[in-house]
C-alpha cells in the first residue's frame, strides 16, 4: 500500500487529565470499541494512588515487563489508532511533556463535578504552546455536577480555549436522560447499563419535531431547545481547519464508566483528527509523505529487572517508513545502527514487526546509545525540535555514600538522566553535581534504582533553588556577560547538553539579575 494511504490511516493521540478525571478508564472503553480487548479491567491504572514510592515501584516493575500502558493501539473502522500514555501525577509531567512531542493531537478529558484541575491546566498550556489540536470530553455526567455552560465558560477561561459544544448534556446526574449530539444530530438516551456496547440513537435532525417531547419529556425537550439556541448563539460553529490549527476546540459530554458519549466521540475523533503532520527540526520542516525514514526518541524505559538491563527506546516516525535490519543513522553518534527486533504495540501487546509508517511509534531494544531527543534518519542530518527541558522544581545535591562504587554511580546518573527520569546539572564552581526534579518522589525512585539497577549508594543534601534559568548572552565575549559571571559564579551550573544555567535561589534574584545584565537573557526553558 501506498506510503501516503498508510499515514492517511493513522492517528496518534495522547490523553490528558487531571488524575481521577476518568483517562484509565476512557482509554478502556476507546479499546474496547476497537476490538483490541475483550472486558473492562484490561487497562492498567498507572495512577499512584497515595503518592508512595512503593505504588511507583509496582507500576514501574509491571510496566517494565509488559510496557503496558505506554502505547496502546487499535484499529477502527479502518484507522489505525496510536494513544500515548501520558502520566497524570504531577511528579511525572516531564515525562508528560515529551510525550506530548510525539502526539499528533490530545483528548482532554474533565471531571463534571470538579471542572478544570491544576494539572490540566499544565498541560493545556503546553498543547497551546504547540498549537496541538485538542477535543474535550467532559466526564462523568452520571454524577452531579456543575452547569453545562458555566462549565464550558471554566474552560474558555482557565484554559484560554475557544469552544465549540458538539454534543449536548440532557439533564445530568440523578435526572440525566441522555445527550444529544450536534455533530450526527441524533439523541443517544442514557439507561445506565454499562454493559452495552453500542448504544441506540435517535436520529433527530429538527429538534423542533414533537415526537422529541414523547422521548424526553415535555420539560427536558424545552430546555434542551433553549439550551441549543444558546449553543448556537454564543458559540462558534465547528471549523476543521480552526480545530487543526489549535484555534477551536470541540467538546464532548459523556460518561466513560458507562460507555456512554464514548462512540460519538471516537467516531468524531477519527473524522476530524489530523493524521501525522509536519515536524520541525532544526535543519528543515519535514514532512511524514516523505520517502526517507526520519524519527526521534521521546521516551525511554528501563527495565526494571536487574538481570535484563536493555532499557526501550521509544521513537516516533516522523517521516517515511521504519524497516526492521535496515542501518539508520543515530545522528547524535553520527553512526549508523540496525535493529533486529523492532517492538511495534497492539492493544496491551508488543511484538516485532519489519515495517512501521509515519505516525507509529517504535520501541527499539537499546543498551545505552540512546537519550531522549535523539534523531534517527537514514542519513541525513537533522535535529528535532520541541523537546524542551522545564525547571525543575526541586533542587538537590547528591553525594556517593559509597566509595568504591563512584563509576557505578555515576553511570547510573548518567544513564538516568538520559531516560529524562530528572535533570543533572553540574556546578561551575567546584563539579558538584546537584540533581532536579519536577517531584520529591523522583529522589526516592533514583535513590532506589541506583542501588537496585546499579550496585550504588548515593545520599542527598538540600540546595535552595528557586528556579533553573537558561542563560543566553547576547555577546558571550562582553564585559556585561563576563562580570554576570563573575558576580554569580557560586549560581552557575551546566546542564546535561552543556548549556550554561543560571540556578537562581528567589524570583527577587531573577529580577535583579534582568535588571542588573540586561544583554544576558535568563530562559525558564531549555530551547529558546
Ligand atoms: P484517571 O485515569 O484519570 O486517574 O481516572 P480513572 O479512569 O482511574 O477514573 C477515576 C475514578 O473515576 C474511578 O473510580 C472510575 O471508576 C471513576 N469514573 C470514571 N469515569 C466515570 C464516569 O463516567 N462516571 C462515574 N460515576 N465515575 C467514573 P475509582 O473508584 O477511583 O476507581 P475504581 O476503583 O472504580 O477503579
Amino acid at each position: 500500500m501506498s506510503l501516503v494511504k498508510e499515514i492517511s490511516k493513522r492517528r496518534t493521540f495522547g490523553i490528558i487529565s487531571h488524575p481521577d478525571a476518568g483517562k484509565t478508564t476512557l482509554t478502556e472503553k476507546l479499546l474496547l470499541f476497537g476490538g483490541a480487548i475483550q472486558e473492562a479491567g484490561a487497562v492498567k491504572s498507572n495512577k499512584i494512588k497515595k503518592g508512595a514510592t512503593s505504588d511507583f515501584m509496582e507500576i514501574e516493575r509491571q510496566r517494565g515487563i509488559s510496557v503496558a500502558t505506554s502505547v496502546l493501539a487499535f484499529n477502527y473502522k479502518d484507522k489505525k489508532i496510536n494513544i500515548l500514555d501520558t502520566p497524570g501525577h504531577k511528579d511525572f509531567a516531564e515525562d508528560t511533556f515529551r510525550t506530548l512531542t510525539a502526539v499528533d493531537s490530545v483528548i482532554v478529558v474533565i471531571d463534571v463535578a470538579k471542572g478544570v484541575e491544576e494539572q490540566t491546566e499544565k498541560l493545556v498550556q503546553v498543547c497551546r504552546m504547540r498549537n496541538i489540536p485538542m477535543i474535550v470530553f467532559i466526564n462523568k455526567l452520571d454524577r452531579e455536577g456543575k452547569d453545562a455552560f458555566d462549565l464550558l465558560d471554566e474552560v474558555e477561561q482557565k484554559l484560554g480555549l475557544q469552544v465549540t459544544p458538539l454534543s449536548f448534556p440532557i439533564g445530568m446526574g440523578y435526572d440525566f436522560k441522555g445527550i444529544y449530539n450536534i455533530w450526527e444530530k441524533n439523541i443517544n438516551l442514557f439507561s445506565g447499563d454499562s454493559k452495552k456496547n453500542i448504544e441506540e440513537t435517535i436520529a433527530f435532525d429538527n429538534i423542533e419535531d414533537p415526537e422529541l417531547d414523547g422521548i424526553i419529556g415535555a420539560n427536558a425537550a424545552d430546555s434542551l431547545r433553549e439550551n441549543l439556541e444558546l449553543v448556537h448563539g454564543v458559540y462558534p460553529g465547528f471549523d476543521r481547519d480552526a480545530y487543526l490549527k489549535g484555534e477551536l476546540q470541540p467538546v464532548f459530554f459523556g460518561s466513560a464508566l458507562n460507555n456512554f458519549g464514548v462512540r460519538e466521540l471516537l467516531d468524531c475523533f477519527i473524522d476530524i483528527a489530523p493524521f501525522p503532520r509536519p515536524k520541525q527540526s532544526e535543519e528543515r520542516l519535514v514532512k511524514p509523505d516523505e520517502e526517507t525514514f526520519s524519527g526521534f526518541v521521546f521516551k525511554i524505559h528501563a527495565n526494571m529487572d536487574p538481570k535484563h538491563r536493555d532499557r526501550l527506546a521509544f521513537i516516533k516516525i516522523v517521516s517515511g517508513t521504519f524497516e526492521r535490519n535496515t542501518p539508520y543513522l543515530h545522528v547524535r553518534h553520527n553512526k549508523k545502527m540496525k535493529f533486529s527486533s523492532p517492538n511495534a504495540f497492539f492493544a496491551e501487546k508488543k511484538e516485532i514487526v519489519d515495517i512501521s509508517y509515519a505516525g507509529d511509534i517504535v520501541g527499539l531494544h537499546d543498551t545505552g546509545n540512546f537519550k531522549i531527543g535523539d534523531t534517527l534518519t537514514e542519513g541525513e542530518i537533522l535535529n528535532f525540535k520541541g523537546i524542551p527541558s522545564f525547571s525543575p522544581e526541586h533542587f538537590r545535591y547528591i553525594n556517593n555514600a559509597d566509595p568504591m562504587k563512584a563509576k557505578q554511580l555515576m553511570k547510573g546518573i548518567d544513564q538516568l538522566m538520559d531516560e529524562g527520569v530528572a535533570q543533572l546539572f553540574t556546578l561551575e564552581l567546584n563539579g558538584r553535581k546537584v540533581i532536579g526534579t519536577v517531584g520529591a518522589l523522583q529522589y526516592e525512585v533514583i535513590q532506589y534504582r541506583l542501588e537496585h539497577e546499579y550496585g550504588a549508594k548515593c545520599t542527598y543534601e538540600n540546595f535552595p533553588v528557586h528556579k533553573a534559568c537558561w542563560v543566553e548572552p547576547e555577546n558571550p565575549k562582553s564585559e556585561e556577560f563576563a562580570e554576570f559571571k563573575r558576580v554569580k559564579q557560586k549560581f552557575l551550573a551546566t546542564d546535561k547538553q552543556g548549556q550554561l544555567v543560571f540556578l537562581a535561589d528567589s524570583a527577587f534574584s531573577i529580577q535583579m539579575t534582568q535588571q542588573k545584565y540586561p544583554s544576558v537573557k535568563l530562559h525558564f526553558s531549555s530551547e529558546y
